[in-house]
């Protein structure tokens, strides 16, 4: 466990039990941050398969981590695609907290998938760039004011498939290739101010979007989606899917001071499916 006590945090995408994002918000709150816990809330995504934060999660979820861990927590809504939605949320966000120590870009959604990028829709690959890529490059943006000067902490959720090509899923991949990129970027810019911004690049970890992907890939080459997480599975040596705990735990760890000599490190939890030196 480490220690964020006093520190506040902001977690996009958290509002949903099964996701990463809630895992993260949790810890974050076992360890004594403030957690403000931001997600699409009362305007579901449009065109999105995967089921979206809803405003009662959200709302559930806050209660709970202020009551099992007695650190304040803020439910607000946030569509990282929309300039009005972020402003409305950093107002909100100013008047409950003085500074924002920690920023975890976790919100992602993909669509138009399974596609070749010859064919795929416009709309659809503009839609998956915009979010997790831009919306990170948004976010973080309008975070900055509150992290100014430092010490701060910015942990970016990429992707194995920002390294490695996954098949049928371009827009994604290419996303989560430049949210690397730009945490290396913002690593150098921002270290003169004490900011450290690293990401995380999960493997296959055990969510709603991973089952829809699965699903999908099944449906797609003509076997089951059962099939296909075993398939999956037998890549990985450590023999299992993760779970988003334990993708939590490495994000925590880079938010704290724990990490205090790591900036710029895009660090894969993937059970040993993705070795590199
Ligand atoms: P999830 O689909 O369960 O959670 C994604 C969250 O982002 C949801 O709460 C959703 O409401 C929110 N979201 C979607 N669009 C949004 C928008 N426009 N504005 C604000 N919030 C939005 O997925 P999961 O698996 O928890 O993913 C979390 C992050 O981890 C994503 O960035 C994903 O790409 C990444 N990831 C997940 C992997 C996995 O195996 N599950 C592997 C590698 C990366």
């Amino acid at each position: 466990m480490y220690d964020l006590k006093g520190k506040a945090a902001l977690v996009t995408g958290a509002g949903k039990k099964t996701g990463i994002g809630f895992a993260v918000a949790e810890k974050l709150a076992a360890s004594g941050a403030s957690v403000v816990i931001a997600d699409l809330g009362g305007q579901p995504a449009q065109g999105g398969e995967v089921r979206t934060g809803t405003r009662a999660e959200m709302d559930a979820i806050a209660e709970d981590l202020a009551g099992r861990h007695g650190v304040r927590t803020l439910a607000v809504d946030l569509d990282v695609t929309s300039a009005d939605s972020i402003t409305a949320m950093m107002d909100r966000v100013r008047e409950g907290f003085e500074r924002v120590d920690v920023l975890v870009n976790n919100a992602g959604a993909t669509f138009g998938v399974p596609n070749a990028v010859h064919t795929y829709d416009e709309a659809a690959w503009m839609k998956t760039i915009d979010v997790n890529l831009h919306g990170v490059f948004r976010v973080t943006r309008a975070v900055m004011p509150m992290m100014a000067g430092g010490p701060g902490s910015v942990v970016n959720v990429a992707s194995r498939a920002g390294k490695v090509p996954p098949l049928f899923n371009g827009a994604y991949a290419v996303a989560k290739a430049g949210v690397i990129m730009m945490t290396k970027v913002m690593a150098r810019e921002l270290a003169g101010q004490g900011i450290r911004v690293n990401a995380v690049c999960p493997g296959q970890i055990s969510t709603d979007l991973e089952a829809w992907r699965f699903d999908l890939e099944a449906r797609f080459l003509g076997t089951t989606a059962e099939a296909r997480k075993a398939e999956m599975v037998g890549t990985i040596p450590l023999g299992r899917m993760g779970a988003p705990a334990e993708v939590a735990d490495v994000i925590v760890f880079l938010a704290s001071d724990a990490a205090s000599y790591m900036t710029g490190q895009a660090v894969n939890i993937t059970g040993g499916q993705l070795m590199e030196l």
